[in-house]
């Protein structure tokens, strides 16, 4: 069985990735904060059906001798470092943590596996963001990076990081550039989940209205489960390289959310309001991948459309706010 350690397991990705890894036969570890496994109810709601299958480490980010135990202790034979302060807007009231925490802590994960397990292979979780103010479109490996958010500076600081232990160290560590990717799993915070999950609630007329900032901006969105196994195709190579991973395909804020009314039975018009207090100090307009060389070396390619993406996440938002509220009915 080959070994694995996942940071950031109880995320978006983590959760995808530790399902993923377990169906290809994998033992499966991973880090979460102590205060997880206090509060498993609310903080390990994306991996409660798989909890019996995996092994949990409490540890801090913020700690290199939490991380050193663990790596010495698990060692695995591929690590996945996908914790993050991974919300770009809150990167901008928060400066000071986000980089620190998202700098250190893969300083932290990279040092303690030179240390401990130096023939382990490594897989940071880089980001569009680095591509920031864009020189070019669509973004491939060589555009140039100009990032335009704290988060965004602390990716760059990741890949380069990563970058160097390969260089330096001889290990295995490969970048991914993942472009935005989403899921009925993604956090609430995040224009497409707020998105969905408040046009179920208007739907069910929980809610009268969705506040958004900037609708011009647009995304190159793809489907998260997809994207995961990206990450593992890295890790399977004969040699460590860095890969865009992306759809193609560029849609704005709008179009988002006029595909999501539309998947309810709803017209957007009568519900959004544009606030200028959702507004990014430095926004990032247009972000689209090119993953050609993905597909080439890995012969990774995204499925799911802009459009059956949209349609799954309020489908399953709408399910989820249907059965909370028969619940709620069956309890009063
Ligand atoms: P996510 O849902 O926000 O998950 C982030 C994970 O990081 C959570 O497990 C979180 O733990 C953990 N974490 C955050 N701060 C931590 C800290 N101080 N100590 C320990 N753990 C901490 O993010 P995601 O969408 O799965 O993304 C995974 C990674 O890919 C992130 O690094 C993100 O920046 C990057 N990325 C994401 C996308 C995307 O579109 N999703 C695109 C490019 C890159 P808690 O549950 O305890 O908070
Ligand atoms: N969150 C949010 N909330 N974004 C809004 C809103 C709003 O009310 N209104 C408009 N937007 C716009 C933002 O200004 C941004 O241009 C776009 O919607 C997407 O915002 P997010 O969904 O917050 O994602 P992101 O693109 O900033 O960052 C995500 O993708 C990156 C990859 O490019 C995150 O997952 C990052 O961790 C990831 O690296």
């Amino acid at each position: 069985m080959t070994k694995a350690l996942i940071t950031g397991i109880t995320g978006q990705d983590g959760s995808f990735l530790a399902e993923f890894l377990l169906q290809q036969g994998y033992e499966v570890h991973g880090i979460v904060r102590r205060v997880a496994l206090e509060d498993p109810g609310r903080r390990l709601s994306r991996i409660a059906h798989i909890l019996d299958r995996i092994h949990l480490h409490p540890a801090s980010l913020e700690s290199y001798p939490s991380i050193f135990r663990i790596m010495d202790k698990v060692c695995p034979e591929e690590c996945y470092h996908l914790a993050a302060q991974s919300y770009v807007s809150y990167s901008f009231d928060d400066e000071f943590s986000t980089i620190n925490t998202n700098i250190d802590g893969t300083h932290f994960v990279l040092s303690a596996l030179k240390e401990k397990c130096a023939d382990c292979r490594f897989y940071f979780a880089g980001s569009s963001e680095m591509f920031g103010k864009v020189c070019e479109s669509p973004q491939h490996e060589n555009t140039p990076f100009h990032p335009r958010s704290p988060y965004g500076i602390s990716k760059v600081a990741g890949f380069y990081l990563t970058q160097n232990y390969r260089e330096a160290y001889g290990i295995f560590a490969c970048n991914g550039i993942l472009f935005n990717h989403e899921s009925e799993r993604r956090g609430f915070e995040f224009v497409t989940r707020k998105i969905t999950n408040t046009v179920a609630r208007i739907k069910f007329g929980l809610a009268d209205r969705l506040d958004l900032g900037n609708l011009d901006a647009k995304r190159d969105w793809g489907y998260a489960p997809e994207y995961v196994r990206a990450m593992w195709l890295m890790l399977q190579q004969d040699n460590p390289d860095d890969y865009v991973i992306a759809t193609g395909e560029s849609h704005t804020v709008r179009d988002f959310v006029s595909r999501a009314f539309d998947v309810a039975g709803l017209d957007w018009e009568k519900y959004v309001r544009v606030s200028e207090t959702l507004y990014r100090p430095a926004e990032v307009c247009e972000l689209k991948g090119d993953a050609r060389k993905a597909q080439k070396v890995l012969g990774w390619q995204p499925e799911v459309t802009f459009s059956k993406l949209v349609e799954l996440m309020v489908e399953a938002d709408l399910t989820n706010i249907h059965a909370a509220h028969e619940n709620l009915a069956v309890n009063q």
